[in-house]
């Protein structure tokens, strides 16, 4: 029997844009159903919207948007239809329900295809179907399952626009997502490994538990007087060489910058360049999961 989810702990705050990530298969669905009222943990507990998720799942049903990684439509519903149907499930008011059908389907610019039945739809558009779906409640907490999936580049770009509008208006966002593209647009971050979690943290954050510090890098004209120096700066945690120049990492780049700028000069070293140097979210991830991995092994 395995394990999909293992004593994830974690809290979101209200107002925020929370990342859920992993690989395939580390539990991020497993751990969004349990957190929707969908899946019951064997152990733990959740509360969502000041609400338990095992005592009181309809209450958690009513109050929050859910966008499933797989397909929860009906086929043979047209897109208004489904839009209809899931505003009735939620009781939301009739008039309202057609005042926001018209909104949200704007949004996902679906407005064209709203007599067409669902099943008849591309991918990408039962997708964009499937976030209008999540939204026609007006919920205060959305938990989106891989919502860009498959979705294509202009669209994602609005679909966030989307998400960032209704979080300034105070929608909660809890994200699955792959694109490391997206994790830079949340507020948070939540790494899952083999239903472990890994790391939490504003990206900033998470690149600096990684990378141990800040990364910059110099170029000078005299490299190996510049290694020599650096070496013994207490302010470099640890060097390397870069293409064509000296990466260091230290604890903060932006104090750090003039005084090894001006701990060169003094010893005669010219400085051509020097920068502070951002991981990819990518590379920090992969050095994240691996330590963990290693943690676990130990
Ligand atoms: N219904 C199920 N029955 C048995 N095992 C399952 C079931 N659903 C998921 N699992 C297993 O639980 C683990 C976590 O799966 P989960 O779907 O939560 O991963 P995920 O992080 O969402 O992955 P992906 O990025 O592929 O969506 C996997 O090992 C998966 O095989
Ligand atoms: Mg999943």
């Amino acid at each position: 029997s395995l394990v999909a989810v293992d004593h994830v702990d974690l809290s979101v705050k209200g107002g925020e844009i929370f990342g859920f990530l992993g690989a395939n298969g580390a539990g991020k669905t497993t751990t969004v159903r349990i957190l929707c009222g969908l899946m019951m943990p064997t152990s733990g507990i959740a509360m969502v919207v000041g609400h338990d998720v095992v005592k009181e799942p309809e209450e958690v049903k009513q109050r929050i948007g859910y966008m499933p990684q797989a397909y929860g439509l009906y086929d043979d519903l047209t897109v208004e239809e489904n839009l209809e149907f899931f505003g009735s499930v939620y009781r939301v008011p009739s008039d309202e329900r057609r005042k926001r059908a018209d909104e949200i389907l704007q949004l996902v610019r679906l407005e064209e295809f709203r007599k067409q039945y669902a099943g008849q739809l591309s991918g990408g558009m039962k997708r964009r179907l499937s976030l209008a779906v999540s939204l026609i409640h007006n919920p205060e907490l959305l938990i989106l399952d891989e919502p860009t999936a498959g979705i294509d580049p202009p669209l994602r770009r609005i679909f966030w626009e989307y998400f960032r509008q209704l979080n300034r208006r105070g929608v909660t966002f809890f994200i699955n997502t792959h694109y490391m593209d997206e994790a830079e647009l949340c507020d948070r971050l939540a790494l899952i490994s083999y239903g472990r979690l890994v790391s939490i943290g504003s990206p900033t954050e998470l690149k600096r538990k990684a990378i141990g510090g800040e990364q910059v890098e110099l170029v000078t004209a005299d490299l190996p007087t510049t290694d020599a120096i650096l070496k013994h700066s207490e302010l470099v945690r640890e060097i390397s060489a870069s293409d064509g120049g000296i990466r260091v990492i230290v604890d903060e780049a932006a104090s750090a910058i003039p005084r090894l700028t001006s701990l060169l000069r003094e010893h005669g070293v010219e400085v051509l360049q020097v920068r502070q140097l951002q991981p990819s979210l990518e590379d920090v991830f992969i050095r994240l999961v691996q330590e963990g991995g290693e943690r676990t092994r130990l």
